[in-house]
């Protein structure tokens, strides 16, 4: 009798995990719940409308601002990113956005050539794809909209 007591409540454990762990896993992909807040950092799906702040500051300030400020860009081909105006006039072969056009645009180009080549970005392995890849194009094609009061921030930086 008592031994199958346990065997009930070790059941009922596993029904419970079982539960919780569908719940938690069985959501499907690319449907993001409208109170799920969204996560700059693995987004899992292209936003209507990519808000620059909201959307690709947080991305791009750690993918790319650590070697892309005015402090370090004399090392990194000239490419200061921390404002619209600096990103558009700064880099030995700038401008590396063209508002509208992201198939010519030198950011994107980086982002998507072979990990080998020379100017592959971010430099590290593991490169920017998939919806984040898919966020920056469409930022670039909107027009690449980036208010001059937003100002990115080298992470060395971030108070701590
Ligand atoms: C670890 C430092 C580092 C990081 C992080 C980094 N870059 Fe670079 N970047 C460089 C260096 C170094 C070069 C010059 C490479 C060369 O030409 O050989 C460069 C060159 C570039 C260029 C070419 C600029 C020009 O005018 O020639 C672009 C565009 C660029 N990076 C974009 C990015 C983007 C976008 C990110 C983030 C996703 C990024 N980089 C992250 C170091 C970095």
């Amino acid at each position: 009798m008592k031994r199958s007591f346990s065997s009930i409540g070790i059941l009922i454990g596993c029904l419970a995990l079982s539960a919780f762990v569908l719940s938690h896993c069985a959501s499907p992909r690319g449907s993001t719940p409208a109170s799920e807040p969204f996560d700059p950092i693995f987004p899992r799906q292209v936003p209507e409308t990519v808000i620059f702040e909201r959307d690709l500051k947080p991305l791009l300030e750690i993918e790319c601002v650590q070697c892309h400020n005015h402090k370090d860009a004399g090392s990194n081909a000239g490419l200061n990113l921390e404002t619209r105006h600096a990103a558009m006039t700064t880099g030995l072969h700038a401008p590396a956005i063209r508002p509208g056009d992201p198939d010519n645009s030198l950011f994107v180009q980086v982002l998507e050539s072979d990990v080998d080549h020379p100017t592959s970005m971010p430099p590290a392995p593991d490169k920017i794809w998939g919806v984040r890849l898919a966020i920056i194009r469409k930022w670039i094609r909107d027009g690449a909209v980036w208010p001059d009061h937003v100002r990115m921030v080298r992470p060395q930086d971030w108070a701590r």
